[in-house]
């Protein structure tokens, strides 16, 4: 299996990739301004409005549908934010824009975690004394948004699901997942969990497909894609979060791997 790495701006570098390669994309983008990583100009998540950070997300759906073959799927996983007191519905704007260029609505998934996994924001119930207009709920669950690109792609080798889930958990036959949050922030401020990725490889791809993650950060979707035999490509800005994710895919361990090939460009 192949696994390559680009490093520098997804918006730009990802353009190399071949038209039509891509069976599977599992993604995050940096949520709008939420996180204080986002010091680079050309950083998703250092924007001067709303709009533009909307018009960044459009030029990569652009290039995914693009990049996807003909029944790819891309999976986007986003939230609402707050800025400034203002809430910020980014996956139904990003929603808009992956039908916009072409996309198909294929599924929609909640991400619930656990309440206690929530930043708290009890304003009104629990400081205020109920007083209204105070109140704001505390965050349990983000989106797991699923497009396909139209069309019918051939059919693969693959291992019955139940070889990875024995039992099979009971929310995978619905569309919200319980899956517990990345506790290990070493890697990253906000990496996905294993559990995640897993579940939309097997899901939605067969053995030797090529899985892609535009936003890399720590190499997640990398490291899960390579652990089920599929080949895997990434796009990460930040030297810091790529120097980790070579490190979590084991670029630095070719003995070990030798089997695998790995790239940088
Ligand atoms: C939400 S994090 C992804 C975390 C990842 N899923 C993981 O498991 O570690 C978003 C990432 O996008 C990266 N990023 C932001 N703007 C970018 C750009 N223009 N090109 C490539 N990566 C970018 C950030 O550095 C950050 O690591």
């Amino acid at each position: 299996m192949k696994h390559i790495i680009y490093q520098g701006d997804a918006l730009e570098r990802t353009k190399e990739i071949d038209g039509g390669s891509l069976h599977l994309t599992v993604t995050s983008p940096p949520y709008y301004n939420a996180k204080e990583y986002h010091q680079e100009d050309n950083n998703v998540g250092n924007n001067e409005t709303y709009q533009d950070y909307l018009d960044k997300i459009k030029i990569l759906v652009k290039i995914l549908f693009e990049k996807t073959c003909v029944g790819g799927i891309v999976v986007w996983n986003t939230s609402p934010v707050i800025h400034e007191g203002k809430r910020f519905m980014i996956p139904e704007d990003s929603h808009n824009i992956f039908i916009e260029e072409g996309f198909e609505c294929r599924d929609n998934i909640t991400w619930k975690k656990p309440d206690g996994a929530a930043k708290l924001r009890c304003g009104g119930w629990c400081q205020n004394g109920g007083k209204p207009l105070t109140w704001h709920p505390n965050i349990v669950d983000e989106k797991i948004m699923v497009y396909k690109k139209p069309g019918t792609r051939a059919v693969g080798e693959y291992d019955d699901i139940s070889k990875y889930y024995n039992p099979k958990p009971k929310d995978l036959l619905t569309n919200i997942w319980m899956i517990n949050p990345e506790t290990n922030t070493h890697w990253h401020d906000a990496p996905f969990p294993d559990e995640l990725v897993q579940r939309c490889i097997l899901l939605y791809t067969f053995k030797g497909d090529t899985v892609f993650d535009p936003f890399l950060g720590s190499g997640t979707t990398m490291k899960v894609a390579r652990l089920l035999g599929r080949n895997s490509i990434g796009c990460e800005l930040s030297p810091d979060y790529l120097k980790l994710a070579k490190e979590k895919l084991g670029f630095y361990q070719t003995a070990l791997f030798s089997e695998e090939i790995y790239e940088v460009k």
